[in-house]
């Protein structure tokens, strides 16, 4: 019998915070925070992260009419597929055809893979994206500086301005509300935790030679 009483969101959240830690100090993040990522190297990572939003967002719309917990959760605004191709456009970057890099591949291939054997646990990869547009609204200042964006290209890194605090608490709500299965709480924890590892590689691989100041 389980004993655990916290909720799915304390639950993700203290499951997944070393692997958060890690994302962020990657030289890729720090490189963004400093300003001084390649431009080029920041169009790869949003035509990578537009591969990601594409899959999950196709399986998640999917699953909503036929599995409640997803229709629950999941809301139109949080979709970034069209942001990613505005920004992608702003960069100069044609949405098609892109190349899933391999740690993107292997993320893409097991969205799928979910998707067909355990779709409720699609919430633990959308999670992780949710979660980061809290920490990813702080670099929307810096990328503008950096690449010297004039208004547009950075609707990913803050697509919901000053809504951010009322949509997270709306996002929590929603997940503590649906009552998961212990089970289902287990698929979806593993599945954010395997979001995170699968993001950070891709970070790793993107930002491989990005000079970070001591
Ligand atoms: C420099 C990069 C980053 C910074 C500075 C940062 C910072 C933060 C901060 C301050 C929060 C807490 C917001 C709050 O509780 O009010 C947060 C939450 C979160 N971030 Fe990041 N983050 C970064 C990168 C990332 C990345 C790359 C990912 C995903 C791969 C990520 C995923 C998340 C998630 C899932 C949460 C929600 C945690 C929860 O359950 O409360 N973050 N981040």
């Amino acid at each position: 019998m389980s004993s655990d009483t916290r909720s799915i969101m304390q639950c993700l959240k203290e499951e997944t915070q070393t692997l958060h830690t890690e994302a962020e100090r990657q030289p890729f993040q720090q490189a963004l925070l400093a300003g001084t990522l390649p431009r080029d190297t920041y169009a790869d990572s949003l035509e990578q992260l537009y591969l990601v939003h594409r899959t999950l967002e196709a399986a998640l719309r999917r699953h909503a009419p036929t599995v409640p917990a997803i229709a629950a959760v999941v809301r139109e605004y949080q979709f970034q597929e069209i942001a990613l191709r505005s920004d992608l456009a702003c960069f100069g970057r044609a949405v098609e055809p892109v190349e899933a890099l391999p740690p993107v591949r292997a993320f893409l291939d097991e969205i799928e893979a979910t998707s067909a054997s355990n779709p409720v646990a699609l919430l633990g990869y959308h999670y992780v994206l949710e979660g980061s547009k809290n920490g990813l609204k702080f670099l929307a200042d810096r990328v503008r500086k950096a690449y010297q964006l004039d208004g547009a290209g950075t609707a990913y890194l803050d697509p919901y301005g000053s809504e951010m605090r009322s949509r997270w608490a709306q996002f929590r709500q929603d997940m503590d509300a649906v009552g998961f299965a212990p089970d289902e709480s287990r698929r979806i924890i593993r599945a954010a935790c395997s979001a995170f590892e699968h993001l950070t590689a891709m970070y790793r691989t993107l930002g491989a030679g990005v000079a970070v100041a001591s």
